[in-house]
């Protein structure tokens, strides 16, 4: 594989190599085996993947958090030098390179940047916009692959194509889980024993909640979800919502739900010192 750190290379290495569809899997890194799926999924479909390792400052509310995300680029290609082809592309850009300027652009997603996430990390998805629209522009991807596990930020990207007219046709990849039933997250490594021993209780709940939408209501869900997860030593509830996979809007009585529609219940959850999201679909029957 080739790895590439300046957007000109990139540029010309993709136009010599001339091979479509384009594969994109854009990262932040510290990858497991959540991302390498999502690789593989791309290495399947596509003569040529571009996969990039950049934490985005701009999408960092919390500068501790910036701070001490987890990094470990040599790692991160060894275990990419397994799943990727010679032309494949790891893309490893400094911030210089992506942000030769400020970025001062401001999107509008309506609804989708004001609930669940967007409440709780201002600003966030804007930077995801950035970031993720220079990406596009520098490896002018066919097709791009997002994790169900951001389930938002999934749904921004999308809002963001249809409003850039991009050609790129995004594609969701679903939820990869350690074997306890934990979502794999790259923060999960930053997470204390005691506390790690515990994370799967929040897969455990909303399981159990997406089962109990045949006989309850959603106010007794939100607070089942609520007590159980509170009930955890240094777990703390930030938000639990149901909502649809489109329009990202909560509701609050299955009178509200849609046929024909898929809904989700996603969940952040402060495990000590680290904030955990994840989410599962509610099917209505
Ligand atoms: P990052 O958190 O590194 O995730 C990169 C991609 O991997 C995202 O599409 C994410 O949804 C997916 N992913 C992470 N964990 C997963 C899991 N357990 N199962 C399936 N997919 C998983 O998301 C970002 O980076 C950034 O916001 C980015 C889009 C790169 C923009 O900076």
């Amino acid at each position: 594989m080739n790895i590439i750190r300046r957007v000109k290379e990139l540029r010309s290495l993709t136009l010599d190599l001339n091979l479509h569809p384009v594969g994109f899997v854009p990262t932040m890194g510290a990858l497991h085996e959540g991302h390498l799926s999502l690789v593989r999924n791309a290495v399947l479909q596509c003569p040529l993947v571009v996969v990039s390792i950049f934490v985005n400052p701009t999408q960092f509310n919390d500068k501790n958090d910036l701070k001490n995300y987890p990094r470990n680029l040599d790692r991160d290609l060894e275990m990419l030098n397994n799943i990727m082809r010679e032309n494949d592309i790891v893309f490893c850009p400094e911030v210089e390179e992506i942000y030769p300027e400020k970025d001062k652009r401001v999107f509008n997603f309506g609804n989708l940047d004001k609930v669940m996430e967007a409440e709780h990390r201002p600003g966030h998805f804007n930077g995801v916009g950035q970031v993720v629209s220079r990406l596009f522009d520098i490896v002018k991807p066919d097709i791009a692959i997002f994790g169900q596990k951001d389930f938002q930020q999934l749904a921004v990207i999308k809002e963001l194509v249809r409003q850039t007219g991009d050609k790129v046709k995004i594609i969701a990849h679903p939820i990869i889980r350690e074997n306890d039933g934990l979502a794999m997250s790259s923060r999960n490594m930053l997470l204390e024993p005691e506390i790690r021993k515990n994370a799967p209780g929040i897969f455990r709940t909303i399981s159990a909640a997406s089962e109990m939408i045949s006989y309850h209501d959603i106010p007794e869900i939100k607070t089942f979800v609520k007590k159980m997860i509170n009930s955890i030593p240094r777990f703390e509830i930030e938000y639990f919502e149901i909502a649809d996979d489109t329009k990202l809007i909560p509701v609050n009585s299955k009178n509200e739900m849609l046929p024909g529609q898929k809904y989700f219940g996603c969940i952040a959850v402060r495990a000590g010192k680290i904030r955990l999201i994840d989410n599962i679909e509610f099917g209505l029957v």
